[in-house]
C-alpha cells in the first residue's frame, strides 16, 4: 500500500513528527514526503501533518484536505495547548469535516508542541490572573514538546 506524508510546519513542530513517521515507515511504499502538494494524492494513504491555528488546522492544510478522494488519511497535529484529550478531540472533529465524503480517517494523534518566546513575553505583560498563571504554565509545559514519548504515541498510534 502506497502512502504519503504530508504536512504543515511554521516553527518545526509538526515536522519533527513527519520525521519520526518517515522513518518509521517503509520507505519503498512512499510516494511523496513534503508540504500539501497534489503529487501526495496518488498514495493510497495519506498522513496529514497540521498545526493548530484558532482551534482548528493551519490553512494550508484547510486547504489541501478537501482535495482527497476516496484515500484513507491518518492525521497528526500539534497544539500549543494541551494536556486535554477533550481539546485535542474539538480540534480534530473540525478538521475531519474538511475531509469530503468517502474518505476514512484509520486514526488520529495529537499532541503539545512548543510556542515562540514572544508567546511567553505577552502573557508576561497581562495583569495577575488565574488565567494569566495557567496560560504561562501551559507554555512553560509545551516547551518540550514534541519530545521522544510524543514520537512513541505517535507511532503507536498509526500502527493501531
Ligand atoms: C498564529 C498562531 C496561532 C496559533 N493558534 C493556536 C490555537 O488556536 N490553539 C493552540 O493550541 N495552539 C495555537 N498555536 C500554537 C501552535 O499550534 C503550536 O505551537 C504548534 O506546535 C506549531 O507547530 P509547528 O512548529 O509545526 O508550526 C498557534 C500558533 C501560531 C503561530
Amino acid at each position: 500500500m502506497s502512502y504519503a506524508i504530508v504536512y504543515s510546519s511554521r516553527t518545526g513542530n509538526t515536522a519533527r513528527l513527519a520525521k519520526a513517521l518517515q522513518e518509521f515507515l517503509p520507505e519503498q511504499d512512499c510516494v511523496y514526503v513534503g508540504a500539501p502538494d497534489p503529487q501526495a494524492l496518488s498514495a493510497d494513504t495519506l498522513y496529514v501533518g497540521f498545526w493548530t491555528d484558532k482551534g482548528t488546522c493551519d490553512a494550508e492544510t484547510a486547504g489541501f484536505l478537501p482535495n482527497l478522494n476516496g484515500q484513507s488519511v491518518f492525521l497528526f497535529g500539534t497544539a500549543g495547548f494541551g494536556g486535554d484529550a477533550t481539546y485535542f478531540a474539538r480540534i480534530l472533529d473540525r478538521v475531519k469535516a474538511l475531509l469530503p465524503a468517502g474518505v476514512t480517517v484509520r486514526g488520529t494523534f495529537m499532541c503539545q508542541g512548543k510556542m515562540p518566546p514572544a508567546v511567553r513575553a505577552r502573557y508576561e505583560t497581562m495583569a495577575g490572573s488565574p488565567q494569566r498563571t495557567a496560560m504561562l504554565e501551559n507554555f512553560d509545559r509545551a516547551l518540550s514538546h514534541p519530545d521522544k514519548e510524543d514520537e512513541k504515541h505517535l507511532l503507536a498510534a498509526v500502527t493501531a
